[in-house]
């Protein structure tokens, strides 16, 4: 027998290497280098194929751009309005798409919810993890359509080709990439010659036959995608799933988007039967609560194009230890340091011994500037202990002098806080040239920390 040769394969660019490296020579990344078999030495029947199709049936030849005619490309709901809107406006035809998130998210929830939820597409789902006995199960309690979904639990990536073949569905859904193996390798699934090989196979049925695929991958430990880096370029949109698997709330936030853009969010909620679509997130962003509670501040947020508010929750305690803690969730601690140095510096707080925590609520993560304001404003109102009034909302940059600075599309911000009943926002008086006329808030222009801690707190 032959013996076994093994090569090197870097995890976050897939580039090969017959030997261990510390870094990898073609992306520069450290420690990535994993060993795998050798890939056999006839071409893969996949790669057989493409070459076939290239030299003989479609001989393709550079075209003038200005010839090439417009299209956006034929679009189809997949039935939740909230998945369609991060998509760009649906799913495109012949689109692959990667649904990443952590084991217990909910990805094989959703993707079992797309195809119930269009009845008058024929669906295909592909699964590597469950029986179709547990498919079934799930199915059941989502409590779809389930007349025109058919189900496959195969891991074999040709058998699964030969079967997509023959049931020609509108859509393909393989749940998940790492389970799906090709008998042209040798490595075991999961590897990175398996992701990539069988992605670009998928990928090739995808673009040949104009069938959206969707593919779901597992996440490592730190977060990004298993397999190779090149599983996230090679597709068309990556989708993400965050949130806390304890808690009910989830976000699927789009990080790459060929057909659209990628500031977008969507909210779910995880319920008995299935992932419920919060369609308005400040629904579950904004207080329950009934008295006014101190530590405690709203922003008025922007998520790609959509306005929303979010309850932001601090709290700010004596130092027990010689050094003071710093937390946030949700929240970058970098910027909340940055914004404590501010509030020390330039408005006379003594937070240096405190023990400072921050939380977003809901389990998102921010990173909108406008959310500044309200951070400060809920450590400060934290620090005095004094509550500030739950009708009231916030929305400004702090800069590193204490000053307000403007932010973008402010008016839809207030138009949104007014929508929900707010009474007050205030704003970096940089902004108030804009007309907020109908509105139906009042609208506070404030220059600096220190006169927004004179109009809230009385103080200083
Ligand atoms: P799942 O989709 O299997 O997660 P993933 O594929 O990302 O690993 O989701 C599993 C979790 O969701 C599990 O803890 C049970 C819960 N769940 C519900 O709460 N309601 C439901 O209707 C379903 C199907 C799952
Ligand atoms: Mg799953």
């Amino acid at each position: 027998m032959a013996k076994a040769t093994t090569v090197w394969y870097c995890t976050s660019c897939g580039n090969e290497s017959p030997k261990w490296m510390g870094r990898c020579p073609a992306c520069g990344e450290w420690n990535t280098m994993v060993e795998e078999p050798k890939r056999e030495k006839t071409p893969s029947k996949a790669a057989a194929r493409t070459r076939a199709y290239i030299s003989t049936e479609n001989e393709a030849e550079p075209q003038a751009l200005k010839d090439v005619s417009l299209s956006t490309g034929n679009r189809f709901s997949i039935g939740l309005s909230e998945v369609d809107r991060l998509l760009g406006g649906g799913l495109v035809e012949g689109s692959m798409i990667l649904i990443g998130g952590e084991p217990g998210i909910g990805k094989s929830t959703l993707s079992l919810q797309i195809p119930l939820g269009c009845p008058n597409l024929k669906t295909l789902y592909v699964s590597g993890e469950e029986s179709p006995g547990q498919i079934k199960l799930r199915a059941t309690r989502l409590g779809g359509d389930d007349s025109n979904c058919s189900i496959l639990s195969e891991t074999l990536l040709e058998n699964i080709l030969q079967q997509v073949g023959r049931v020609k569905p509108d859509l393909l859904v393989v749940d998940s990439i790492q389970t799906i193996y090709s008998d042209s390798l040798e490595s075991s699934a999961g590897s990175v010659s398996q992701v990539r090989e069988c992605a670009a196979a998928l990928l090739r049925y995808a673009k040949e036959s104009g069938t959206p695929v969707i593919l779901i991958g597992h996440i490592t430990k730190d977060g990004s995608i298993a397999g190779p880096k090149v599983l996230e370029h090679i597709v068309d949109v990556v989708l993400q799933f965050e949130g806390d698997t304890r808690g009910s709330y989830r976000i699927l936030r789009s990080i790459k988007n060929r057909f659209g853009s990628t500031a977008e969010l969507a909210v779910f909620e995880m319920t008995s039967g299935g992932l419920r679509q919060v369609l308005n997130p400040s629904e579950i962003l904004i207080p329950m609560h009934q008295d006014d509670l101190s530590g405690i501040a709203i922003a008025a947020m922007m998520d790609g194009t959509r306005p929303f508010l979010l309850e932001i929750q601090s709290l700010v305690s004596s130092a027990a230890y010689g050094m003071p803690q710093r937390n946030a969730t949700g929240f970058d601690v970098r910027k909340m340091n940055m914004l404590l140095a501010v509030l020390e510096r330039r408005a006379g707080f003594k937070l240096g011994a405190k023990d400072v925590f921050l939380n977003v609520a809901g389990g998102l993560r921010i990173s909108d500037p406008a959310c500044d304001l309200a951070v400060v404003v809920a450590i400060l109102s934290s620090n005095f202990d004094l509550s500030v009034p739950l009708d009231w909302c916030f929305c400004a940059e702090v800069g590193l002098s204490g000053e307000l600075r403007p932010v973008s599309q402010v008016q839809r911000r207030v138009a949104e806080a007014g929508k929900l009943g707010f009474k007050k926002i205030f704003i970096s008086s940089f902004n108030k040239e804009e007309s907020f006329a109908d509105s139906g808030i009042e609208v506070v222009p404030v220059a600096d920390i220190p006169a927004l801690c004179r109009m809230i707190f009385k103080a200083s």
